[in-house]
């Protein structure tokens, strides 16, 4: 119904409802000034802390608040001003709301308090995986394929005393051979000192092992050497050991000729050269074609078409009497292989210092070998 002004007022009736109207309408108008102030008291509010916005809670949104109560006015609003003031009504309940929300995050605190809202349908960031190290690379390898032939892995210590590092290698203390050996010594009485070689691990399996004892000895080695582009005073090597009864240097030489053909390739060549050690006998070096100018001569093989790459033999009997086992009864052979070297050759590295230096610009070549 509509009413102007200046109608004329002709009927009691008509005067009646019209008072109602301008009732409602006057009352209506109070209401929309109400939530108006009600309005600026939400967005100018900031909550201190839990209590506070507790407090706002209840005040707007509780069952006896402010937004339920205005809400019970819905059913006075005549009909055709029911859906601008429903509107304006759910405008206002969403500010408290929203209001509400924004500040118990606020004060929840946290990383909530960033108003940042997870995506978690996003890709994420990968974490960036550094790359293995050449000579853990090489290590590994040589491992793998000595595995293969049914050798385990030993360890042993890097500070190691005389007897397992020399004496009992048959490597008396005044053995001219030492000298070969020079290395950095913690203490001289008793001499602890690092290890030159990873054949203290070979004698403290002998010592402590049942037998048979069939093992590769990875590690670092320490020498008082000259730091050069070849040589450095601290390196890797494998060593492995094989005793038991009946092991003959036609074991020693299958089980190598076996190892360098999965390492380098079928078209491989060995060779073997007679050599000493003083903890095997007899003691031979092993050379291999070299890979480079497949055996035609070049500046890494210094002409020679070969490559030396391990020493080996038959264990000596004084060093299986040393750790306690019968060399009347048992055999054995072992090698000793450096690390670093076949590394140079494979990732055609021409400078040993490289490996320590902790470049990353180096390091991150092999991140996909
Ligand atoms: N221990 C020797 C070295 O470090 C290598 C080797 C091991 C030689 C076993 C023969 C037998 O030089």
């Amino acid at each position: 119904m509509i009413i102007k002004e200046g109608q004329p007022k002709n009927s009691e009736g008509l005067n009646e409802a019209h008072a109602i109207m301008n009732q409602y309408l006057r009352a209506m108008e109070a209401i929309l000034q109400q939530i108006e102030a009600y309005s600026q008291e939400i967005n100018a509010f900031a909550a201190a802390d839990a209590d506070s916005i507790e407090q706002f809670r209840i005040r707007f949104l509780g069952v006896k608040g402010i937004v339920k109560a205005i809400m019970g006015e819905m059913k006075n609003v005549p009909n055709e001003q029911k859906k601008s003031f429903g509107q304006t009504l759910n405008a206002f309940k969403m500010l408290a709301e929203s209001k509400y929300e924004v500040e118990k995050v606020k004060v929840e605190g946290g990383e909530k308090n960033t108003g940042f809202k997870l995506d978690i349908s996003l890709p994420g960031t990968p974490a960036p995986s550094g790359s293995r190290h050449p000579v853990t690379l090489m290590r590994n390898r040589i491992i793998e394929i000595f595995e293969r032939l049914s050798f385990t892995v030993a360890e042993g210590p890097e500070i190691e005393d005389d007897w397992h590092n020399f004496t009992a290698l048959n490597l008396d203390e005044n053995h001219p051979a030492r000298d070969m050996q020079d290395t950095f010594y913690l203490s001289t009485d008793p001499a602890i000192l690092l290890r030159t070689h990873t054949s203290n691990t070979q004698i403290r399996e002998m010592e402590s092992r049942e037998l048979p004892i069939r093992i590769i000895c990875p590690g670092r080695v320490y020498r008082n050497e000259t730091i050069s582009a070849r040589s450095h005073c601290f390196f890797h090597q494998v060593e492995g050991l094989y005793v038991d009864e009946n092991v003959s240097f036609a074991d020693l030489k299958q089980t190598l000729y076996y190892f360098v053909k999965e390492m380098f390739g079928e078209d491989v060549k060995v060779r073997f050269r007679p050599s000493y050690f003083p903890f095997t006998e007899p003691s031979a070096e092993m050379d291999i074609s070299c890979q480079l100018c497949k055996g035609e001569g070049c500046a890494v093989c210094k002409r020679t078409g070969w490559l030396e790459i391990l020493g080996c033999g038959m264990v000596h009997p004084n060093v299986l009497k040393n750790c306690g086992i019968d060399p009347e009864k048992y055999t054995g052979f072992a090698f000793g292989m450096g690390v670093e070297r076949p590394a140079l050759l494979k990732y055609g590295i021409t400078d040993i210092r490289l490996f320590s230096e902790n470049d990353v610009r180096f390091l991150e070549q092999f991140s996909g070998v």
